[in-house]
């Protein structure tokens, strides 16, 4: 097991891309599996959790090209995957698990699929339960509720499920099921999550119908969809999100991050650090694959507390670990509800946060559905009056809480060690090389 020491320093500055945005990785792959020909995909997110989703096509008869900085996917069309000889493991991904578990129930072969010890504690009766509603035929630990996964692949027919949960790995396991299923499939959600799955339906012309309230795919009746296509994948924002709260909290920083996705449905780190007094524009404002692009320019600044209440949980649901670091070096109070979901991510990444940083001298609050994180204080713009202590933590196996507690110790009063480091490959490879770039120009 790997660890990761950081001194306290800084300023940031510079110019630095980030991995491709993880989410839609995943679902690049698995929709240039399925369609007739090949698909370039450029700026892929090279961290271990989509290496395992490209892993599982190609255990399913898919040729895939690695380059650096692309894949060529060789699709053999909607019905072209074949049974995998051995079980798939996801490793860390809930993406990679229920999106394929959504795409795989209607497959007419035998699947089984697991993970490694987080992904086989982690809820996944939320797909199962939805798509044996829709005649799939799953087994699993604890009724289903459990990986590994058993899917005998059975046949499909749409419904209309309203999900209790906003969650777009729900929502995508379904319209993609939905896509071998009879008769359309119709998934509402009580908010909105992040829509890059209607997005590259639509980017690559697969009919998908969608109102305020709900989004629906047609089903076996609609044509399957040519390859031929480039799929450029925009920079992660969940990873920016790292260097954006870092240029923020660490005086005198200035970062440029080029190429990253902006997706409503994805910035509400960006929005809320706003609100909390941050310096962050949005610059060279484009389109590609039918995502929203930008470069986010950050200088420090002075930030306060704020109320994060439900409706802004779920475009900021997987930055709450390093906005969490934001807070504590902000002035006065940070109240999070509504954020119940953070407790069933990689870690509990309540308690988790409120563990870790605690150690490092701040006062978290835990409450069931969030926290109340108490900020030691900003002085002057972009300076905090008082430090965070430097210590050994842990990141739980959990790769945003091992970035989010590095970023910390860059505030810290002495070197701080952040134990089981290693679980950042999941999402960001070279994580530590671009933070050093930053700290040393
Ligand atoms: C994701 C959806 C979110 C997010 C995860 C990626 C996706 O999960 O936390 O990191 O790619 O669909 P939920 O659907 O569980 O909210």
């Amino acid at each position: 097991m790997s660890s990761l020491t950081i001194n306290p320093g800084g300023p940031l500055k510079g110019t630095v891309r980030v991995p491709g945005d993880k989410s839609v990785t995943h679902r690049a792959v698995m929709l240039s599996a399925l369609a007739d020909g090949e698909t370039l995909i450029t700026g892929y997110c090279r961290g271990q959790d989509c290496l395992n989703t490209i892993q599982a096509f190609r255990a399913m008869g898919i040729r895939i090209d690695e380059e650096t900085d692309s894949l060529t996917v060789y699709g053999k069309g909607r019905w072209g995957l074949s049974e995998p000889g051995g079980p798939i493991d996801c490793g860390n991904s809930g993406t990679g698990i229920r999106l394929l578990t959504g795409l795989l129930a209607g497959q007419d072969f035998f699947t089984v699929l697991t993970g490694d010890e987080s992904i086989r504690r982690r809820p996944m009766g939320r797909v199962v339960q939805p798509l044996r509603e829709m005649g799939a035929v799953i087994a699993g630990r604890k009724g289903g509720d459990l990986a590994p996964l058993a899917l005998r692949g059975s046949r499909l027919h749409g419904v209309t499920y309203r999900s209790p949960v906003a969650s777009a790995q729900v929502k995508s396991a379904l319209l993609l099921a939905g896509l071998f299923a009879e008769g359309p499939t119709t998934v509402a959600e009580p908010r909105r999550s992040r829509d890059h799955t209607e997005r590259l339906f639509k980017y690559l012309g697969i009919p998908v119908f969608q109102d305020e309230a709900s989004v629906s795919v047609d089903g076996r009746s609609s044509l399957g969809w040519g390859g031929g296509k480039t799929l450029s994948i925009p920079g992660d924002v969940s990873a920016a999100a790292f260097f954006v709260v870092a240029a923020s909290v660490v005086p005198d920083s200035e970062v440029t991050i080029l190429d990253v996705g902006v997706n409503p449905t994805r910035t509400g780190l960006i929005d809320i650090l706003r609100e909390m007094g941050a310096d962050i524009r949005l610059l060279n404002q484009r389109e590609e694959c039918g995502e929203p692009v930008a470069d986010l320019c950050v200088r420090s600044a002075a930030l306060h507390g704020t109320q994060i209440g439900p409706e802004r949980v779920p475009q900021a649901i997987d930055e709450f670990p390093i906005l969490t670091v934001a807070a504590a070096l902000a002035e006065g109070d940070t109240v999070v509800t509504g954020a119940e979901e953070l407790r069933v991510k990689e870690s509990d990444r309540i308690a988790t946060m409120a563990s870790e940083l605690g150690k490092m001298g701040v006062s978290i609050t835990q409450r069931q559905d969030g926290m109340v994180i108490r900020g030691i204080g900003s002085g002057s713009p972009g300076t905090t009056s008082q430090k965070l202590r430097g210590v050994s933590g842990s990141s739980c196996g959990d790769h945003r809480i091992a970035m989010s507690l590095a970023i910390a110790g860059l505030a810290a009063d002495s070197p701080t060690r952040i134990d089981q480091a290693e679980c950042i490959e999941t999402s960001f490879p070279a994580f530590e090389d671009k933070l050093l770039e930053l700290l040393t120009r």
